[in-house]
């Protein structure tokens, strides 16, 4: 193992079976795995750690992915939509709090228009803040629109990259499709994140193995990898659900393949974990997304069960997350934290 993590950690590059062999292996916290994905964040990115404001703006979805809470056929979700001054109004307080960047975030939500959504991004730029965009699959001139409009970065799980997989989890999606919009995004000049979900029902280590591969290969910007929490409400409400161990070492692997990128503490770790986000910290991770949603929105988000943080407020979310990186001896960035693009294959 330790010759394997050596050579990860000075060439970035490791086989599928090694990968294999490294998600198999049983690694404790603070073991080996996440000594070298930890100095190798430490080495490319530093100790700084980049907080995204996560606006969460509406749950409405025409999607009906068999693991997610805010699938269409879930008829036990309260639906909620922000209106564009509500969201604003988010993003301007965030700017105040010292946020760099908002996160939209929302299901794939037809309602709000080309229109609309240029009216909010050009309204949140005047505040300096970098803008990072979750809304799922749109069209080249929807993300082209957005651009023009002062997107900077978009985030979409690929999820698995089990094809077969996918299909059987996101009926009427199309696996080709997702990939088409990370292309379309990657051309469009976005900063382009992506991920997976761990612990899906029949997942396996070979194909978490070819999703750090697939991360590798379109040279993400930004992972985002969370474990699978059953909702209850959802057809796969008696899944066994993912490990925050095998979320971790996936985002370890992840770091050490891809050394100058941005990848978050999820909250997902966190709800499995009370610690899971600041030893994600110290695992690879160098971002977190700390809420700014206000008022009772947040508990209607529920994606999955468990989520942290429902009955808090920006201001509660924004001072604990700060102790808690200090309390790691780390630093929270003041600047925009984009990519800072450092590894050979970047240039
Ligand atoms: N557990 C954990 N994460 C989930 N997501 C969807 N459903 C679940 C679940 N049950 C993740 C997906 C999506 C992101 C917004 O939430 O990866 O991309
Ligand atoms: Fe919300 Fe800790 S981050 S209370």
């Amino acid at each position: 193992m330790e010759k394997l993590l050596k050579k990860a950690e000075e060439t970035h590059e490791l086989t599928k079976e090694e990968i294999v062999s490294l998600l198999e292996f049983p690694f404790t916290f603070n073991s080996s795995l996440f000594i070298h994905s930890d100095r190798v964040r430490k080495k490319y990115v530093g100790d700084e750690v980049h907080l995204r404001g996560l606006i969460e703006f509406s749950n409405y979805c025409k999607q009906n992915c068999l693991y997610c809470g805010f699938r269409r056929d879930n008829k036990n979700a309260t639906r909620y939509r922000l209106t564009e001054e509500q969201i604003i109004g988010f993003a301007k307080d965030a700017a105040e709090q010292g946020y760099k960047t908002v996160v939209l975030q929302s299901g794939e939500d037809p309602y709000y228009t080309i229109d609309k959504m240029k009216h909010i991004i050009s309204e949140i730029k005047k505040f300096d803040l970098a803008i990072t965009l979750s809304i799922g699959e749109k069209t080249f001139e929807e993300y082209e629109a957005y651009k023009d409009a002062g997107a900077n970065r978009f985030l979409i799980r690929i999820e698995t990259t089990d094809k077969h997989l996918y299909t059987k989890l996101d009926p009427d999606m199309d696996w080709q499709n997702r990939l088409k919009c990370l292309d379309n995004l990657r051309e469009l000049g976005y900063e382009v994140g992506t991920g997976c979900l761990v612990g899906l029902p029949e997942q396996t280590l070979d194909s978490l193995a070819e999703d750090i591969l697939f991360f590798k290969k379109i040279n993400a910007d930004m992972i985002g990898i969370g474990p699978f929490i059953p909702n209850a409400n959802t057809p796969l409400k008696d899944a066994l659900g993912g490990t925050f161990e095998l979320a971790l070492k996936v985002m370890a692997i992840t770091r050490l393949l891809l050394p100058d990128i941005n990848i978050p503490a999820t909250t997902a770790m966190e709800t499995l974990n009370p610690n899971g986000r600041l030893i994600a910290l110290q695992s690879g991770a160098n971002v977190v997304m700390p809420n700014v949603t206000q008022g009772d929105y947040r508990k209607f988000y529920e994606i999955y069960p468990g989520k942290i943080c429902v009955n808090d407020t920006p201001t509660k979310c924004r001072g604990c997350i700060t102790n808690k990186i200090k309390s790691i001896n780390r630093s929270i960035s003041t600047d925009y934290g984009f990519r800072r693009k450092i590894s050979k294959n970047c240039f």
